[in-house]
């Protein structure tokens, strides 16, 4: 189902799960090299499943608002279940379409986070676009 835009521009504008975890186990920053938005997650887990998570930094319409729907996608998912999911997997989540230019927006914080959990595991990132 395609994400409407009022839709989108609430999560722009209400971001939830903004802000920094005072508790975490997982703390996480990445950055868009094309503008230089950058992105900050906080992780907190439990049994290795996300109990909690908050994302701050700047970034467009479609990087935060995407930053949003992710963090509400991934609370209580195990870590494993989101390092399988694709890149597309993710774009159909957010279920906004960007043009081709703007899709590393809409992923920014998708990458930034598996990249966050390989690093938790000690595993290699190069796997990760
Ligand atoms: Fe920087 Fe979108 S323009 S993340």
């Amino acid at each position: 189902m395609e994400l409407l835009y009022e839709e989108l521009m609430d999560h722009y504008k209400d971001p939830r799960n903004y802000g920094v975890l005072k508790d975490f186990d997982i703390k996480e920053s990445d950055s868009n090299p094309l503008c230089g938005d950058e992105i900050l997650f906080t992780i907190k887990l439990e049994d290795e499943r996300i109990k909690d998570i908050k994302f701050s930094g700047a970034g467009c319409a479609i990087s935060r608002s995407s930053d949003s729907i992710l963090t509400e996608y991934v609370k209580g998912r195990s870590i494993n279940e989101i390092l399988k999911m694709s890149n597309d997997d993710f774009l159909k989540i957010y279920g906004f379409k960007p043009s081709a230019m703007r899709v590393k927006c809409a992923l920014l914080g998708f990458i930034a986070l598996k990249k966050a959990i390989l690093r938790y595991l000690n595993q290699p990132i190069k796997n990760v676009p």
